[in-house]
């Protein structure tokens, strides 16, 4: 089973999902590390229900983004971590983390990108009367919420839609589409290897 890290920053509905979806057997994967750069978010806690290594850090105590990244390259590496999994990491990936793991670090966005990428989402999508939201998984790069789309899944915007109505409609597919990309992913991995492996 390959090993993944969790990267969040606060209440980390996901990463419960992710957790439950793991221990459902729904999702082939050890939970190797949670990193998460705020102190007091919720998500700890859930780490530590869980049983799961965690990683906190405060961006002010490095003197660089490339500081705290090499720390985290460290500790991924030790851990053999294979995937690094955003989920509700509210930090962009700088380049320490994204030339060691070169297109095996994904995130999930609260929006059909590229509408409405960086912070509030779905504030954003409230804002402009858009018609339709939704989710996207993607690979992460240097930009804002830029990389290679995985997959897209649309949430009708009613009139009367509220913040918090948009909100739990939205996390109600994320729960479900990120632990089964992430299933998707793993064993396509696999896949890949045993045909390789088959090849030679
Ligand atoms: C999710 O909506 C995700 O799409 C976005 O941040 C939010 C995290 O929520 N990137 P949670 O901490 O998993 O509850």
């Amino acid at each position: 089973m390959k090993n993944i890290a969790i990267f969040a920053s606060g209440s980390g509905s996901n990463f419960q999902a992710i957790v439950d979806a793991v221990q459902a057997k729904q999702l082939s994967a050890n939970l190797s590390l949670l990193v998460c750069d705020q102190p007091g978010a919720y998500v700890i806690e859930r780490a530590r229900e869980a049983e799961i290594s965690t990683f906190v850090f405060n961006a002010k105590d490095y003197p660089n983004k490339e500081a705290y990244e090499s720390e985290i390259v460290m500790l991924l590496k030790n851990k053999q971590v294979e995937l690094i999994v955003l989920a509700g990491y509210m930090r962009l990936v700088g380049s320490t983390l994204l030339s060691e793991y070169e297109g095996r670090i994904i995130n999930i966005h609260p929006s059909l990108l590229p509408d409405f990428p960086g912070k509030d989402a779905i504030g954003q999508a409230l804002a402009a009367h858009a018609k339709w939201s939704g989710v996207t998984i993607h690979f992460v790069d240097e930009g804002m919420d830029t990389g290679p789309v995985i997959v897209r899944e649309r949430v009708r915007i009613e009139e009367n839609e509220t913040r918090e109505s948009l909100q739990w409609k939205i996390q109600e597919i994320e729960h479900k589409l990120y632990p089964s990309i992430l299933q998707m992913l793993l064993t396509k991995g696999d896949a890949l290897q045993n045909e390789k492996a088959r090849a030679n």
